[in-house]
Parts: structure tokens; sequence; C-alpha cells
């Protein structure tokens, strides 16, 4: 299993039941069977600041460990191979389109119009996308602004690019691809 998988048989369902377990807790205690027991004020209050401290704990802990598998804002390495892309209606215009195996690839993806989405392929399996914002109309910049996605691709060949983002009546025909070579 890898982190994306991990994240979503485990701590995703977790975190749903743990909700859901806090929620029949809290629906629970304000029920009027429990209120009319004639309970004890100050014992329950104890009770509830420990679970507020109990449930606070949980989530800075959750927050914590998965701060670590957001897969953005990742920084490329300095050797990082550096890869223009520039989006268009409707193509992409890879510079270099040859690219080493193994090594970091940084890529700098531009659009000369409207937002599209860089989606990377390996045969039909999608490896990594991004989105990449539309460029101001009227702005004097031909290329809107630079997003960045780092990817290592271990393996040569070809993988394919597929726009990701509906942006006009081709972008059904927005693909293109690039080589990766060993
Ligand atoms: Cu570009 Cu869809």
């Amino acid at each position: 299993m890898n982190e994306t998988q991990i994240i979503l048989a485990v701590l995703f369902p977790a975190t749903a039941l743990l909700s859901v377990a806090i929620g029949v807790r809290v629906i629970k205690s304000t029920a009027p069977g429990e209120q009319r027991k004639g309970a004890d004020i100050e014992a329950l209050a104890e009770r509830e600041n420990r679970y507020a401290v109990l449930v606070t704990m949980l989530l800075i802990g959750l927050l914590a460990i998965t701060l670590f598998f957001i897969p953005y804002g990742e920084g490329a390495e300095d050797d990082a191979q550096q890869v223009t892309v520039e989006a268009f209606q409707y193509g992409w215009k890879v510079t270099p389109s040859n690219i080493q195996a193994g090594r970091q690839i940084e890529f700098r993806l531009r659009s000369q119009d409207v937002q599209h989405g860089f989606g990377v392929y390996q045969g039909d399996k999608l490896i990594k996308q991004v989105q990449v914002p539309a460029n101001t109309p009227g702005s004097d910049d031909p290329l809107g602004p630079e997003q960045r996605m780092v990817l290592t691709l271990d393996e040569p060949g070809t993988y394919r690019i597929a726009c990701l983002e509906f942006c006009g009546s081709g972008h059904h025909l927005m693909v293109g691809e690039f080589e990766v070579v060993g």
C-alpha cells in the first residue's frame, strides 16, 4: 500500500467512524432521558472537559500526521530537471520533450488562455495531476501564473498527458505525450 491508499483505506474511515461515535455520544448526552436522572452536574462537566481535551488532542494528532501527506508545495531537489509546459486550447508544449528516468522532474506549467488540468498517465494509469491556472484576460503577459509539479518517473517509456479540466469544445482533443529515457 502506498501513502494515498493507507489514507483512503485506514485513516479516512477511522476518522469518519470516530466522528460518528462522537456525534452519537453528543446526541445521547443531550437526550432528555439522561438529564432526568438528576445527574451530578459537576461530574458531567468534568467528564465533558476530559472528552474535549481528548478530542482536541486526537484532532491535533491527526492533523500533524496527515499534513505530511499533502502533495502540494513540494520543493524540487537542486539537481532536478526542469521541464516547461505550456498549456493552450487545445494542446501542450513540453520543453524539453526528452526527460531522464529516475531523476526528479520539476514541471513548470503555465497557460496561454483558460484553466487546464495537467494529468500525466503511464498507460491508462493516472500518476499525478495538477491544475494550470488561467491567464488573466487583458494581461500583457502571454502566459498565466506558474504552477509547479514535482515528480520522479523511474520507468523509461512514453508518458501521456491529458487535460483534466473542461476548457472548451476541444477539451477532449487536448492530449500530448513525452518521452522518458533510461
Ligand atoms: Cu484543457 Cu481541457
